[in-house]
Parts: structure tokens; sequence; C-alpha cells
């Protein structure tokens, strides 16, 4: 094996739970292939619960930066991200720089790398909601169009690239989040009945619930909405289970009641075991749609539109948004598990081992055996 020049060296940027999940199944695969990883976690989250938790939970390694930016403005927020990872890009001089998703960490990572002549790859690049009052919108069309490496996950997102022009350095690499279920699968199944009791739940009698999307708890409409519909299917009988983002917290506070069981962020095994025996998951966040169709588990979701577009067209979940009678309504009964339908959409399983190869061919592939 020959060695590989210095500057093989990769910055990843994370910040918020779901890219301590994405990067859980990327950077072993970083570490299999020998590339060298420096992790940088901006601070955007920083409950135990929302990211130390996961980082413990995934056996990750301590971030070798902590950025420690927390919560602000978007402005002020992504302003202090960028300025922190520019000198720790001037420091570390990667030959490339990896980000995932859509968050505002995203966006300071792509920007930094960009205005540095940074090589940036984008995991879960291509998705679109076409709605860009939304946040996460501007952070992933900015980073896709900054990025030289786009890892779409669907032939959907990569269609989303075409459609805008980008083409070069695109690669359809299936969902890092259906690799992460699909090497935990026998320990969901054997931490079932411990988690089962935890919330006194049994199988396919209570509904999992979440909301954080700023439009979803900062519109009065939208919540009242949201609010009003689950508690009609709680008087109608169900049992729920609410995993309270820090946002919406606040509004739960009068919520807990006997039959609505409300609880700080889980970690993302517990998640997983509740997503697999709920009767069915109401939800605005994109990753528990996906995770509860790779479980079977109807899903209910809370927004207009969804950039997982192929999980509605596949049967596997409907857009209630936040109207009272469609959530009421449409919460289903169980269907049959299809593995193979999701399979043809998001992969293998192999999605993080296809991307750290291409990261190898493309950026440090001179040195590398
Ligand atoms: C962010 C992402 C969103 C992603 C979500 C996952 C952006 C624009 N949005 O939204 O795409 O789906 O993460 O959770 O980047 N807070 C805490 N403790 C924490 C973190 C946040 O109390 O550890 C509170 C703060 O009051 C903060 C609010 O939650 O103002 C929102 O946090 P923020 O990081 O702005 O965005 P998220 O809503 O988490």
């Amino acid at each position: 094996m020959k060695m590989r020049p210095p500057q093989s060296k990769l910055v990843t940027v994370v910040g918020a739970r779901p890219q301590f999940i994405k990067a859980a199944a990327v950077t072993p695969a970083l570490k299999a292939a020998e590339l060298s990883e420096v992790l940088v976690h901006t601070g955007q989250h920083y409950d135990w619960e929302m990211s130390a938790s996961f980082f413990r939970g995934f056996n990750l390694p301590e971030p070798h930066y902590n950025l420690e930016v927390g919560s602000a403005s978007h402005g002020a927020q992504t302003g202090r991200m960028l300025e922190a990872i520019e000198s720790v890009l001037n420091k570390e001089k990667p030959g490339a720089v990896l980000v995932y998703g859509d968050t505002n960490s995203t966006l300071a990572g792509a920007l930094a790398a960009a205005k540095l002549n940074i090589p940036i790859a984008h995991v879960e690049a291509g998705l679109r909601s076409f709605d860009r009052e939304m946040p996460e919108e501007v952070n992933r069309v900015v980073a896709d169009h900054l990025s030289s490496l786009l890892f779409a996950p669907t032939a959907n997102a990569v269609e989303n690239l075409r459609a805008e022009g980008i083409t070069k350095g695109v690669i359809r690499t299936g969902d890092v989040m259906f690799d992460l279920f699909l090497a935990n699968r026998k320990i969901f199944s054997s931490l079932a009945d411990e988690v089962l009791s935890k919330y006194s739940a049994r199988t396919g009698e209570y509904l999992l619930v979440t909301v954080h999307r700023a439009e979803n708890t900062d519109k009065k409409a939208y919540w009242t909405g949201i609010r009003e519909g689950i508690s009609r299917l709680a008087d109608d009988g169900a049992r729920i289970i609410w995993p309270a983002h820090p946002r919406t917290r606040p509004l739960l506070e009068k919520f807990s009641g006997k039959r609505v069981t409300v609880t700080p962020p889980l970690p993302y095994l517990e998640t997983q075991v509740l997503v697999s025996h709920a009767k069915a998951v109401l939800t605005d966040s994109g990753g528990l749609q996906k995770e509860a169709a790779f479980h079977g588990t109807p899903c209910v979701v809370l927004r207009d539109g969804t950039e997982w577009v192929e999980l509605v067209e596949g049967g596997f979940a409907v857009l209630a948004g936040h109207d009272s009678d469609k959530i009421v309504k449409m919460v289903s009964k169980r269907r049959k598990f299809d593995m193979c339908a999701i399979k043809k959409v998001f992969g293998s399983g192999r999605s993080s081992v296809s991307i750290s190869m291409a990261l190898i061919r493309e950026f440090f592939g001179k040195g590398h055996a």
C-alpha cells in the first residue's frame, strides 16, 4: 500500500441531530477506507439529548473541534459558524469538506469551504421542497450549487439536480440512514421489550408524534390545527407518545395527560423501537418519515409536501399538513411490509461505502492504494 499525501484529510462539518445520525453511518466507512477525518461540530445542537447522547450512542469519536455557536437568529448563527469554520479550514488545510443535509451548519460548512476554494461533497444532495420560505430549502440549494461531489440518495434527487443544471459530480448512492437502519435491525428487536415496557406501550396501540419545523411551531394556525388533530385522536382513545424537540417543548407544557406522554428527545435506538411498534407515526421530520417506511409503519406527514416524494407515491406516507380533520382521518391501519420496494428507492445498505469510495476516487486518489 502506498502512503497517502498529507492533504488526504477530510473535514466533516456537523451540528444538528440528523447530521450525527448520518455521520454514524458514514464515519465508520471513512475509517474503514483509511481516510483521515477531522470532525467539526458547530454546536448548533448542544443539549445532551440533542447532541452528546448521539455521539455516545453511536460510539462516534469526540469531535476534534466544537465551535459552540449555540442558538441565535439564522444570520447570526450562520455567521458565527462561517467565521469559526474558516479558521479551522485554514489550520487543517483539508483536501475536501464533507457536509450533510440542509441545516445552517450545512450552509456554513459549504460556504466556508467554497470561499477557500476547497472542494465540497454533499450527502443528501438534490432534495427539494420547492418552498424557499423554508430555511432548509435555501441551505440545500446553496450547498448543492457549491458542491463538486453530490451524493443523491434517490433517483428523484438526481432528477431535481438535473433540472437545476447540475449533472457533473452527481452520484446516486442510496440513503445513509437506510444503511444505519439495516446495520442495527437486530438490535431494535432485542431492545423491544425493554423500551416498550419503559413507556408502558404495546405494539400497534400507540401513535408516535414529533413536530419541530419552524412553520408548524411558529405559525399559530398551523400549530392549532396540529394540536387539535392530536387532541381529537387522544380523546377518541388513542395513546400518544410525543418526544418533544426543544422548539416544541414549551408548546406541550399543558398537553401531557392521561393519554399523552411527552418525553425529552430520545436516543436513536429507542426511537427506532418506538417507530417500529407504533400504530402510526405522525411527524414533520424528513428522517422519521423514512424510518417509518423502513419499519413498515404507516406515516402521516404533518406538512403539505415532502422532499421524500417516493414515500407518498409508494403509499408509505400520506400528507395531512396541519388540517385536524385530515390528521384524524389519515391515521390508518398497519400495512404489509414491502422491503423490496424500500430497497428499490433507498439502496441496499451500502451508500456509505459508495460515498467513501467516491471521495477517495475524486479527491484523494493519488497515493491511495
Ligand atoms: C435544525 C435544522 C432542521 C433540522 C433540525 C433537526 C436549520 C435551519 N434547521 O432545526 O433542518 O431538521 O435541526 O432537529 O438548521 N435548542 C435547544 N437545544 C438544542 C438545540 C436547539 O434548546 O440543543 C432550541 C433553541 O431554543 C433554538 C431552537 O431549539 O432556538 C431551534 O434550534 P435550531 O438549531 O435553530 O434549529 P432546529 O429547529 O433544531
